[in-house]
């Protein structure tokens, strides 16, 4: 055993969305998605294997957590081991980025978490099974594990082996994403509880079943021939379908703020101007926006101006995991 690994990962951004499961115990995904992974938004992870240790500790942007994050991540680690006794861990992890709050730290997280883990446990994984066990952290996850452009399919019930697949590496397109950040507080519900009630209770939940794999077609095709403007409307169609079906559940599942939409405005001005600039948001109020590395200091420039902006990163394709 190694006894120490250690990560760091990139979040991604979904271009066409995941929303909803079709098997919640495997954490199993109900439609496609296709992410381009995000070099400004990092989680640095490191996780010691302690045989003194009665429990295991996780440590998060310097606070010590408690209840059910520190559950969250013993689960993760019993995952890794098939069930199997092991030692405890203390793990400590940085996410650069707000937390919790609409911007991917879960998809950082846990692809960190399971590289750093593995690592420690001195349990030789390839990307693909790392990406899997990534997978059942936060299905969005398993898209972090690699660089660039990356497909996560749809799950098939009962089977817990899926894993995301890279399409492109980050150098294939040289586009960027604009991070209009509009708050850095965590969001109310977690993206868990969102697409659970939207399963359960929107009358939308199948007509979002029956286009998003249309939506990932098109963005994978779109990104395979560098067309933006593909890409930015398919992207576009997916994450206002998607926002749709969540708020139609009852309650409403609804991410989207007054600030949202004011950026979301500026964001069509831009495209009225001439600038091909295409937004998405996550299950959150941020809004990111898709386009070329040209226009990213306009579109910037533009963003920061929005109401209700309190920061704004300009992304690039990131790298996938490194590990050490
Ligand atoms: P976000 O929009 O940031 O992904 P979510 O509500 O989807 O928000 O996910 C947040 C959850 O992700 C946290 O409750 C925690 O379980 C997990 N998480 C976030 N950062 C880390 C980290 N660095 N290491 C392990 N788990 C993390
Ligand atoms: C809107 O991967 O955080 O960002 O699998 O339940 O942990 P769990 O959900 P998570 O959901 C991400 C939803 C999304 C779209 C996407 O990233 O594809």
């Amino acid at each position: 055993m190694n006894g120490r690994g250690f990560a760091v990962a990139c979040a991604n951004i979904a271009l066409a969305k995941y929303w909803g499961k079709c098997d919640e115990a495997l954490n199993l995904p109900a439609v496609p998605s296709v992410s381009v992974t995000l070099d400004a938004l990092v989680t640095e992870t490191e996780v010691v294997v302690d045989p003194a240790l009665a429990a295991d500790l996780f440590t998060l942007g310097g606070v010590a957590q408690d209840g059910g994050a520190v559950r969250k991540v013993s689960e993760f680690l019993d995952l890794l081991h098939g069930g199997a006794p092991r030692e405890c861990a203390r793990v400590t992890s940085h996410n650069r980025f707000p937390s919790s709050s609409g911007l991917a730290s879960s998809a950082s997280g846990f692809a960190a978490l399971a590289a750093a883990s593995a690592r420690a446990y001195g349990l030789d994984r390839t990307t693909a099974e790392l990406s899997a066990l990534a997978r059942r952290g936060s299905a969005s996850a398993a898209r972090s594990l690699y660089g660039g452009f990356v497909e996560l399919p749809a799950g098939t019930p009962g089977d817990g082996s899926l894993a995301a697949r890279p399409l492109h590496d980050a150098d294939w397109w040289d586009v960027r994403v604009v991070i209009a950040m509009v708050t850095k507080a965590p969001k109310d519900i977690a993206s868990r509880d969102g697409m659970r009630r939207t399963t359960r209770t929107s009358p939308y939940w199948d007509a979002w079943l029956a286009c998003a794999p249309g939506y990932a077609r098109t963005v994978r095709e779109g990104v395979a021939r560098r067309d933006l403007e593909a890409v930015g409307a398919a992207m576009e169609a997916s994450t206002c379908a998607m926002h749709a079906s969540a708020w139609a559940a009852v309650p409403a599942v609804r991410y989207i703020r007054g600030v949202t939409l004011d950026a979301l405005d500026r964001v069509e001005a831009l495209r009225r101007e001439g600038t091909g600039a295409w937004a998405t948001m996550d299950a959150g109020p941020h809004v990111k926006v898709l386009c070329a590395a040209a226009d990213a200091a306009r579109v910037a420039e533009a963003m920061r101006s929005a109401p209700g902006v309190v920061d704004v990163r300009v992304a690039k394709p990131g790298p996938g995991i490194v590990e050490t």
